[in-house]
């Protein structure tokens, strides 16, 4: 055995779980480090909500509408504070209030237990994974690119990823088909498939309608649980919207994931899933919701009551609508993509070989330049340019990405916007002038 001079046994990486060495794991890291270091650098990189909305959060208001509404129910003081307070129920307390603005928003019929209110949509994504994958060797697929926290959980929980190509509309149906053939062929199979249909992140794709429809077509053929992930569907126009999977999925394949962290506030940690499959089993028929809630009950045993009682509040405040709540921060997100996309074409030189998409929502663009893009190019375009992205790489598991780089314009004000496109811009031109 090997000590170190301070009589303490070193620990070794082989020692702990792979995932832990994983770069989907630090990749978060590396960014905020580079961000760190540069701290006057317009930052392009993460999809983190507006903080002008952080301004008017009155968290004690938002309690007080909720502790009021408990009130309107019969609540006496004591069970109030019972509720705040108290260790609470792993499904969560706020259930009822959910399923009503998903009735109401999105035209979902769900019953208040077939919901589990989870830390973000992280704990959603990851718990659903856990339930949902029994056999070691069966996969989950993913659109490559893809959101690099459902990579991370499913290289913690040990699952085999199985990328298929995103395109301008979605992914690529027939690779998802060959793959779960080829599978099934092996005595395997690709258990789940993770999508976010409403401009994904990064990819910014969005879903037509009948491909929605045939998704769940190819999900029941296939035999598998789509995890859909609602994130940035709010950023639609209210006259643009499209039926969520879930809504549309009359087969019980669809496990529906969203989150309050960008339509209230991230710091509340607060997200749900819809669970509402019956699991028949050894003893009596229940919802897939009560499983998930068993296995959340030994992970983190309740979502904070106190931020579900903020959420829940802001909800009662919009007439208990995630829409109303969400209308203002929607307005804003799709007026930065506007203006991201217009500078786009007024300063980056399209003839150089540069390319990019252009999403009609959610918080991101992906340029595709002539030359690789990676870490080190990132922190060149840091410290001599002062603006920060992401490269792509981050988010593929092949190498897809090689060439390109994600912007974000959530955070930033218009002027941050140009002023990072025409810095960026400067970059582009030199970097694709030395070539
Ligand atoms: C696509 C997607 N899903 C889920 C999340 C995580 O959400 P939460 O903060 O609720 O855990 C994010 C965060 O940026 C995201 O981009």
């Amino acid at each position: 055995m090997t000590t170190t001079t301070a009589g303490r046994v070193p620990m070794s990486t082989a020692d702990l779980h792979a995932a832990v060495a994983d770069p989907v794991l630090s990749s978060m890291n590396f960014l905020n480090e580079v961000m760190d270091r540069y701290p006057d650098a317009i930052s392009m990189a993460p999809g983190a909500p507006h903080e002008s909305f952080f301004a008017d959060m009155d968290i004690g208001r938002y309690v007080g509408a909720f502790s009021r509404h408990l009130e309107s129910r019969g609540l006496g003081e004591a069970a109030i504070r019972r509720v705040l307070y108290q260790y609470g129920p792993s499904r969560g307390q706020i259930n009822d209030i959910i399923a009503e603005a998903l009735r109401r928003d999105e035209g979902l019929d769900v019953r208040p237990e077939s919901l589990v209110i989870t830390v973000g949509a992280q704990e959603a994504i990851f718990l659903t994974l856990r339930v949902l994958h029994r056999e070691p060797g069966d996969a989950i697929a993913v659109v490559d690119p893809c959101y690099p926290g459902v990579l991370g959980a499913a290289r913690l929980l040990d699952i085999p990823v199985v990328p298929v190509a995103g395109t301008a509309d979605g992914f690529d149906l027939d690779q998802l088909r060959q793959v779960g053939v080829a599978y099934r062929q092996r005595g395997r199979r690709v258990r789940t498939l993770y999508v976010a249909p409403d401009f994904a992140n990064p990819g910014g794709a969005r879903i037509p309608l009948p491909a929605r429809r045939m998704l769940l077509d190819e999900a029941d053929r296939l035999d598998l649980t789509i995890i859909e992930d609602n994130t940035y569907g709010f950023t639609a126009a209210a006259d643009d919207r499209l039926p969520s999977l879930k809504s549309l999925d009359e087969r019980g394949r669809v496990v529906h994931v969203g989150t309050f962290a960008k339509i209230c506030l991230p710091g509340a940690r607060v997200g749900y899933l819809i669970a509402d499959q019956q699991v028949h089993g050894t003893t009596t028929a229940h919802l897939l919701a009560d499983d998930i809630t068993s296995a959340k009950s030994m992970i983190t045993v309740n979502t904070s009551p106190i931020s579900q009682a903020l959420i829940a509040g802001m909800l009662l405040e919009h007439g208990g609508s995630l829409l109303s709540v969400a209308s203002a921060k929607a307005r804003l997100y799709r007026r930065n993509l506007t203006v991201l996309l217009e500078s786009m074409d007024r300063h980056i030189d399209r003839s150089t070989g540069i390319s990019w998409n252009e999403p009609d929502g959610g918080f991101f663009v992906r340029l595709r330049l002539p030359v690789p893009v990676d870490d080190a190019l990132l922190e060149r375009c840091a410290r001599g340019y002062g603006v920060i992205w992401t490269p792509m790489r981050h988010f593929h598991l092949g190498t897809g990405g090689d060439n390109q780089l994600r912007l974000s314009c959530s955070s930033l004000s218009e002027a941050q916007i140009e002023e990072g496109v025409l810095r960026l811009a400067g970059f582009l031109r030199d970097v694709t002038e030395e070539r």
